[in-house]
């Protein structure tokens, strides 16, 4: 597959968080994709009908369907030959079928499966995340089970748009100038604005000798807690009251937030993983995807953030 070139792309989770940016990438891509198609709910074209239309506007058709009727899906797949899944959380266990469809099918033969988070093989301890599960088990249906498809995931840090705002473990809020950061804000991470995980699909797209059957690990900068928080108080000329929070505490409410069965407990898990080295790697493939100097900056990052630029 090393010369393949996509022509007819099914998008599934297209309007999502990071669906979105994935699609409006592709729709944008130079050499143009030659068609591209989303496969979305009945519901989601009744209550997104606006960002549908631009959508449509710029020559991409719109499948509706249920993603769990596999005869829907085995025919949305008639003529595609790659489909990048952007699901979220909620709907990752529908995917088994999605791909197991799309290996039976006459066409598809590459399949991006949702990722566009941290590694869930990054180290040993990975295997007992949970947040990681329905992720693990996609990879090792493609190991053993799928014949005909390839996939490529795109592994990702923590987007910082949605890291910056305060929640219930960490994050800042500006308007008060205030900051809760993890240990002593030290350790590195590897973040990724939105947008440039559509540059990174879009990427991996064009470049079918770098990433097919590779996992891809893509950041837009490695930086510390500490350093955007300085970053902050540069650009806003004033101190943060910071508060740093021990890895224990945070422990502590991620195991609570498990057993309460509080879905927090997955955003608490991320940040538990992100602040003890999960988001960072020996090696990035921002060169090999022709990226180094095409993604978003810190400074970029948190002007976007005090403009309140929405995501
Ligand atoms: N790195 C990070 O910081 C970070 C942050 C958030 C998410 N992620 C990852 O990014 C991926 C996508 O997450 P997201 O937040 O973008 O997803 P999302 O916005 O929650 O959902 C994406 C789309 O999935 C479809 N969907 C959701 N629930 C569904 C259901 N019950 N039945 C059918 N379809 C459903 C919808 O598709 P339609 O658009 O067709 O309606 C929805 O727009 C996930 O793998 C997630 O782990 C990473």
């Amino acid at each position: 597959m090393a010369s393949f070139k996509p022509s007819h792309i099914l998008v599934f989770g297209a309007t999502g968080n990071i669906g979105k940016y994935i699609v409006n990438r592709l729709i944008t891509a130079k050499p143009p994709f030659p068609q591209i198609s989303i496969f979305t709910s009945a519901n989601t074209v009744s209550t997104k009908a606006e960002l549908l239309n631009k959508w449509k506007a710029a020559g991409v058709s719109v499948v509706v369907g249920d993603i769990k009727d596999s005869t829907e899906i085995k025919n949305a797949y008639q003529g595609i030959d790659t489909a990048i899944s952007c699901l979220g959380r909620g709907a990752l266990q529908y995917q088994f079928e999605l791909i197991k469809q799309a290996d039976a099918s006459e066409s598809v033969r590459w399949f991006f499966p949702s990722e566009y988070g941290t590694d869930p093989e990054h180290n040993p301890s990975s295997a007992n995340e949970k947040p990681h599960t329905f992720k693990r088990a996609v990879r090792k249906m493609f190991a053993e089970e799928i014949k005909n498809l390839k996939p490529t995931y795109l592994v990702v840090g923590p987007y910082i748009e949605m890291w910056v705002p305060k929640d219930s473990v960490s994050g800042f809020d500006i308007q008060k100038r205030e900051a809760t950061l993890l240990e002593d804000g030290e350790q590195p991470i590897g973040f990724t604005a939105m947008d440039d995980v559509g540059k990174g699909v879009v990427a991996a797209l064009q470049r079918p000798e770098v990433s097919v059957g590779k996992a891809l690990k893509i950041a837009s900068f490695t930086k510390s807690s500490n350093q955007v928080l300085a970053e902050f108080e540069k650009q806003l000329g004033e101190k943060f009251n910071v508060t740093y929070v021990p890895l224990e505490d945070v422990k502590s409410v991620e195991k609570k937030f498990w057993d309460e069965g509080n879905p927090l407990a997955v955003v608490a898990a991320l940040r538990r993983i992100w602040v003890t080295g999960g988001a960072v790697y020996d090696k990035l493939d921002n060169e090999a995807l022709g990226l180094d100097g095409q993604l978003q900056t810190l400074e970029e990052a948190v002007r976007n953030r005090i403009d309140g630029k929405p995501f």
